[in-house]
């Protein structure tokens, strides 16, 4: 399985590609988490990653693109991977297809998870996630067993800073202007699988391996 889940902010890519993983046993390979990784060593990428997360800006393509350009040609996505969160700009998507052609292997499908904006800024706002693993809470629609402390691991829950009501309407409009038209791109190449993104976990799951498989 080759796949790649789009959608807006707090579309629940995240949450989705934990279950799929488990699944289908593949990688998940999310940009967000490998830049949030990043920041918290503090590696020259992350300093200067940071800025461009904590306004809700896009980090540049080709920053971006050389990372997971070198992630994808490691030996554990021989057998398939799930990209979350990549790509986000028609450039990084033209990038991934030569990506792609260029270790012979081609894409299974492509889910678009989409969800109204009002849902989305509550899920955003009202989202955990742990600090050490990165396993992905709400605080009223996935609450972990104990508050603030992560189910799988016991790592301490905290909120992302680009969970704010503020910076989160400005991921949306970044969102809109710079990543819809990859529906276009994939959809004129006859991958693109739309899915809702807002009927709960399981039957969002479903959809989405029914869509894929
Ligand atoms: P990234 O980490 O990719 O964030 P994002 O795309 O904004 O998406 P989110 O992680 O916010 O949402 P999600 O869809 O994963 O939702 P989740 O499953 O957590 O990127 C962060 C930043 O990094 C970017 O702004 C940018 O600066 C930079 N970046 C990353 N990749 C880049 C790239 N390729 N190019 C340039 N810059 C890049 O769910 C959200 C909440 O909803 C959770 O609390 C969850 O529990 C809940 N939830 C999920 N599903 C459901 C459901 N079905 N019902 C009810 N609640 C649900
Ligand atoms: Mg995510
Ligand atoms: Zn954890």
């Amino acid at each position: 399985m080759r796949t790649i889940l789009i959608g807006p902010p707090g579309a629940g890519k995240g949450t989705q590609a934990e279950m799929l993983t488990a699944k289908y046993g593949i990688p998940h390979i999310s940009t967000g988490d490998m830049l949030r990784q990043a920041v918290k060593e503090a590696t020259p990428m992350g300093l200067k990653a940071k800025t461009f997360m904590d306004s809700g800006a896009l980090v540049p393509d080709d920053v971006m693109i050389g990372i997971v350009a070198e992630r994808l040609a490691r030996d554990d996505c021989a057998n398939g991977f799930l990209l979350d969160g990549f790509p986000r700009t028609v450039a990084q998507a033209e990038a991934l297809t030569d990506i792609l052609s260029g270790l012979r292997i081609s894409l299974n499908g492509v889910a678009d998870i989409e969800v109204d904006d009002d849902i989305l800024l509550r899920r955003l706002t009202g989202r955990r996630v742990c600090g050490e693993c990165a396993a992905t809470y709400h605080v009223a629609n996935r609450p972990p067993a104990r508050e603030g402390v992560c189910d799988k691991c016991g790592g301490e829950l905290y909120q992302r800073p680009d969970d704010n009501a503020e910076t989160a309407e400005t991921r949306l409009k970044v969102y809109k202007e710079q990543t819809l038209p990859l529906i276009d791109y994939y959809s004129k190449q006859g991958l693109l699988r739309k899915i809702r993104g807002d009927t709960g976990l399981e039957n969002v799951f479903r959809e989405i391996c029914g869509a894929l498989e």
